[in-house]
């Protein structure tokens, strides 16, 4: 009698480990995807970086030099010197720009060369060399640059959340070693949180809420998507919210001081993210944090301002091996898939229905931009800053009967998002006031 065999590997260890998606994974110039991303302004440094020397910076696969002159005015320019190579990072500031230390040239904020001191004073030069720069701008201590095509420069995207009067702005930047869009994805991932965030840290991390397997729920909106992962949670129901905005940009809601057991009313986003490729293998994460009283509660421990997200910050990241096998996260789940994952050999199951459809939506921007039709912009068509729907509501909704409280669950989900979809043209205050008496609204018609 033959048996079947349990102990494959034999079989499949010369099977390719997969193909590489390089459509989304390859952000080099001229590439298709660093096209697609060299369409939009990008955070490239935080602002506190940029201080009295040049700072070399890579973004893209495009190694550049940032610098601030004197009048505080910020340039950005291709890294080596027009005239034998030598890298700018080590020239100096001067009142007009940034002078190479090896022979002295001289260029300006937009990479005119200003002066050739050795050459003779008709030297041609002048006139036909120009290095490569870009546009750069600030944000809540961040600085910002457009790398695109200069004729195709968007205007520059605020968001709602930038522009509140009482929030306290907390600005990080941490390094992955790893692909930019498995970073994407895992933030696409809310199903993650129950396992690495949640169940094998043993609630360290993350309140034990977070331990349930979100219900999820994706509405396509003109420039990306906007998300609601729902639970229940004892009498209450818990909807947060997530906008993802295309590329790379996303904000959520709480994460850190949120346990969804007591009421809450419009709760607003805590934390705007833009996972900026550095190259194929390398990607920044930029954090603004917001720190006011309806976005994520304070905790001592993970959130404060003198703190931001210390799960991804500091003490995360700079950890011994041993820790990081004993207590994993994002940065060992996602930077463990490999310098760039090869997505052909994997098996999608029903959770990863989000990232399946981002990264469909991702190609199709891809492909429309060779084919010359541009992307739409985060700023387009918003009069003002951009609304943006990231936080949590938790209303106190009695638990229905068996298998009929998960539709509850998806239903009042679904409203809560309306809500905050609908009130998003109103001013601050008064969106405040409209959502929160429509919630309570909600939570009211729900009682039995
Ligand atoms: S290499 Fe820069 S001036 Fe000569
Ligand atoms: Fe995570």
């Amino acid at each position: 009698m033959s048996t079947q065999p349990q102990f494959t590997g034999y079989y499949h260890a010369d099977i390719p480990l997969g193909v590489e998606d390089s459509e989304v994974t390859r952000v080099g110039p001229r590439t298709p995807c660093g096209e697609l991303m060299r369409r939009y302004w990008q955070p490239i440094a935080l602002s506190a970086e940029v201080d009295k020397r040049p700072l070399p910076v890579r973004v893209l696969g495009e190694d550049l030099v940032l610098f601030r002159r004197p009048d505080r005015a910020l340039g950005l320019l291709h890294r080596h010197c027009l005239h034998r190579g030598t890298s700018l990072e080590y020239g100096r500031i001067e009142a007009s720009g940034l002078r190479c230390c090896y022979h002295g040239w001289l260029y300006g904020l937009d990479g005119t060369l200003l002066e050739t001191p050795l050459e003779p004073a008709n030297s041609p030069i002048r006139k036909r060399a120009r290095l490569g720069a870009y546009p750069v701008r600030e944000c809540r201590g961040l600085v910002f640059a457009y790398m695109g095509p200069p004729d195709r420069q968007p205007e520059f995207p605020i968001y709602d959340t930038f522009t509140t009067s009482d929030t306290v702005f907390v600005n990080a930047g941490h390094h992955f070693e790893t692909n930019w869009f498995h970073l994407v994805e895992n933030n696409f991932d809310m199903a993650h949180t129950v396992y690495l965030h949640t169940i094998i840290p043993g609630n360290a991390q993350f309140y034990d809420s977070w331990g349930v397997l979100p219900q999820m729920e994706y509405v396509e909106t003109p420039i990306g998507y906007r998300y609601t992962y729902s639970r229940r949670v004892e009498d209450c129901i818990w909807v947060g919210l997530e906008d993802i905005v295309f590329p790379n940009f996303t904000q959520a809601g709480a994460i850190f001081s949120m346990d969804g057991r007591r009421p809450r009313y419009f709760g607003r986003g805590s934390y705007s993210r833009w996972l900026v490729p550095l190259d194929d293998f390398n990607t920044r994460v930029f954090v603004l944090g917001h720190f006011n009283e309806h976005s994520d509660p304070y905790h001592e421990e993970y959130s404060r301002p003198d703190n931001l997200e210390v799960m991804e910050a500091g003490a995360r990241l700079a950890r011994t091996y041993e820790e990081r096998q004993r207590e994993p996260s994002d940065v060992e789940a996602a930077g463990s898939q490999g310098p760039i994952y090869l997505r052909t050999n994997e098996h999608l199951g029903t959770t990863d229905k989000g990232i399946a459809l981002f990264r469909r939506r991702f190609k199709s921007l891809v492909r429309a931009l060779a084919a010359g039709t541009e992307p739409v912009q985060p700023a387009e068509g918003a009069k003002g800053p951009i609304p943006t729907c990231a936080g949590d509501s938790v209303l106190r909704i009695p638990r229905a009967p068996g298998d009929e409280d998960e539709a509850l669950v998806a239903r009042v989900a679904s409203e809560v998002m309306a809500i905050y979809a609908d009130t998003g043209h109103l001013p601050e205050s008064e969106r405040r006031r409209q959502a929160e008496a429509r919630l309570v609204e909600l939570e009211r018609s729900h009682q039995h």
